[in-house]
């Protein structure tokens, strides 16, 4: 089982996730809501939970939000506590880094910091202490590969291989569920904004996939890249009905569910057309996200060199020369409440 890497550390996430923070925004007015109306444990302390927080820049904004509203909803000094959360491997110093210096940090006054370092498929926090859960981009990033595909997309796969993602797919999100079902506080909410697929399972990359899997095959054909030593990206992109499959749910009410079409929001930063700016744009937002995973197999020493040819150089120029290659995205958005029952 091939489980993912994270995002490209030291910074280089933070640098080229602009295009998710624009997907996150989406959701905020639906976290602000929450956050005005998050309830505290009984001695008065309100737990903020980032599920899948990477190096912490694209978490800002909404802490910020959040804060903002418990800090109109409750007395001034109440503590709040904002835990993030990721796989080991991620890089929390560029996130602790982040939150101490950015200028657009949530720190402030009885505002606490604290990090998770273990997956979010597992129980993670202690039981009915969360009261509003955020997980922006993130739940699309499978535990682990549940067998090969043949490619790099999951939508490169044969119907038998695709057919063996999508039931991990269900039951990572069952296992999701059940983890946060017992670390939020009854009547707390759970906002989740992440990429999803259209009905027939494409999530708006695969122009972008399929080239870079033609330019690692002409790589491979040129000698530059052994044949198999790709890893296909454990991730998977949810149709709306594998979102709304486990609901009716023991522990939460969806309550929110909504499809957005994102489109392309690294053209649309990109307003003056500039192909050859926006590939650059393309090429990075993809190594910085998919890169680790899909490089993870190759020998340490040589990974920066297929990487730079890979991505900087042959993506970037093929991204540029073909005006067809392109995101077209689509979000899925929903609230989930945590019922009183369970
Ligand atoms: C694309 S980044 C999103 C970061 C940030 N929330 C944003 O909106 O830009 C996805 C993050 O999810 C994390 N992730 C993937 N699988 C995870 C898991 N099983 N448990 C916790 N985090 C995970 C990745 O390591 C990565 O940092």
């Amino acid at each position: 089982m091939m489980h993912p890497e994270t995002m490209s550390g030291g910074g280089q996430y933070n640098e080229h996730s602009t295009a998710q923070l624009s997907a996150a925004e989406r959701a905020f007015p639906l976290l602000r809501q929450a956050a005005a109306e998050a309830p505290p444990t009984s001695d008065g302390l309100l737990t903020l939970a980032d599920y899948g927080c990477s190096e912490g820049r694209n978490s800002l904004a909404p802490m910020r939000a959040a804060i903002e509203e418990i800090r109109r909803a409750h007395p001034v000094e109440t503590p709040i506590n904002v835990v993030h959360t990721d796989l080991p491997q991620n890089d929390f110093s560029s996130l602790f880094a982040t939150v101490a210096d950015d200028p657009g940090t949530y720190a402030g006054p009885d505002v606490f910091t604290g990090a998770v370092g273990q997956s979010f498929y597992q129980h993670i926090l202690p039981p009915r202490s969360v009261s509003l859960g955020w997980s922006s981009i993130a739940l699309h990033w499978l535990s682990a590969a549940p067998g090969p595909i043949d490619g790099i997309w999951y939508t490169d796969g044969t119907q038998a291989q695709r057919d063996q993602w999508s039931r991990q797919a269900g039951d990572d999100w069952a296992r999701f569920l059940d983890a946060r079902g017992l670390e939020l506080l009854p009547g707390a909410r759970l906002i989740i904004v992440v990429g999803s697929a259209d009905a027939s399972g494409n999530s708006g990359a695969e122009s972008v996939m399929t080239t870079l899997r033609r330019i690692a095959d002409d790589m491979a054909e040129a000698g530059r890249l052994p044949k198999t030593s790709l890893t296909p990206i454990p991730a998977w992109y949810r149709t709306a009905a594998e979102w709304q499959a486990p609901f009716p749910h023991s522990d939460f009410t969806l309550d929110h569910f909504d499809e957005v079409v994102l489109g392309d929001p690294i053209a649309e930063q990109n307003a003056d057309g500039d192909r050859a700016q926006y590939a650059r744009d393309v090429a990075e937002a993809i190594r910085v996200s998919f890169g680790p995973s899909l490089l993870a197999a190759i020998p340490r020493e040589d990974r920066a060199a297929v990487e730079h040819e890979l991505f900087t150089e042959r993506l970037t120029a093929a991204i540029g020369e073909d005006a067809a290659v392109g995101f077209d995205w689509k979000l899925a958005i929903m609230v989930l409440t945590k019922t009183a029952a369970a």
